[in-house]
């Protein structure tokens, strides 16, 4: 009994660890039905990620396939000028000059949806926030002393912390604004949810194929279900 509580325990410790950060991470909407969504978070991904981040995964067809759009829109609204549809989206930064710049080389966005989750990334986009004593001069509520700068400063407008003495320790509570952007908070919001549903999509194309094939699935059982009744009906009928 001790060891199992023991073990309970251990298993919960994880989540002490993220309890005890301070913020708490907000709820992302995911609609992986939602193509205009979709095709917005691609569009804003593009503009405002790609410059460092390759998905490599994904081609720009796929998009097209996926979201169920026109190539040709998606080459003229999506993909940066002079991608091919066939073109995977891949960022032009180079190892090299990505290293000198920000120490170190951005990661491949494909997968980060499911290694860090939906609601992750949507408050670490959010989560930016203005500290002179940083080389880029901002950090990040939920990822403190990241090496990335905030991409969508200019959307968002910048952001101050509000501090807690939490246990004797202090933390970051609450994230204000400081300075207004372009765009209004929950245009903002509207946006890094897009392009969080966007990265969730990119982790798993084949689920939007796998959501479109269950209907199928499902409409296939039914139909033979009533053949094989009618076939049992039909095998019966003359021994009763
Ligand atoms: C100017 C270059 C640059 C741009 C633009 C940029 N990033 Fe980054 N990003 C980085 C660097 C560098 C890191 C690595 C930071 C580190 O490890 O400290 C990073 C890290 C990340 C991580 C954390 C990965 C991990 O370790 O789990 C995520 C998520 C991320 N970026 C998402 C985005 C998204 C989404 C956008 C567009 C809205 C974006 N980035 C735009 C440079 C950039």
């Amino acid at each position: 009994m001790k060891k199992l509580l023991q073990s309970c325990l251990l298993l919960l410790m994880p989540l002490g660890v993220f309890a005890s950060a301070g913020m708490e991470l907000d709820s992302a909407g995911i609609d992986l039905t939602d193509k205009t969504s979709l095709e917005n978070g691609a569009h804003l991904y593009v503009q405002y990620c790609l410059g460092c981040h390759s998905t490599k995964y994904i081609r720009y067809l796929n998009l097209a396939d996926d979201f169920d759009i026109d190539e040709q829109e998606i080459l003229n609204k999506v993909a940066p000028e002079g991608a091919g549809i066939y073109d995977k989206m891949l960022t032009a930064m180079n190892e090299h000059d990505a290293k000198k710049w920000f120490g170190t080389q951005p990661p491949d966005l494909s997968l980060i949806a499911r290694s860090r989750g939906a609601d992750w990334l949507y408050s670490y986009l959010k989560g930016f926030y203005a500290d002179p004593k940083k080389p880029l001069g901002v950090n990040n509520a939920i990822f403190p002393d990241v090496g990335m700068p905030n991409p969508l400063w200019k959307l968002q407008g910048t952001q101050r912390p509000v501090y807690e003495t939490v246990d004797g320790q202090e933390v970051i509570t609450e994230l204000e604004l400081e300075e207004n952007g372009t765009m209004s908070a929950d245009e903002f919001d509207k946006s890094v949810n897009d392009i969080v549903n966007f990265l969730v999509y990119a982790g798993e194309p084949a689920q939007l194929k796998r959501e479109s094939m269950g209907k199928y699935v499902l409409f296939f059982i039914f139909m033979f279900g009533v053949i094989a009744y009618l076939l049992k009906k039909e095998y019966w009928k003359d021994i009763h």
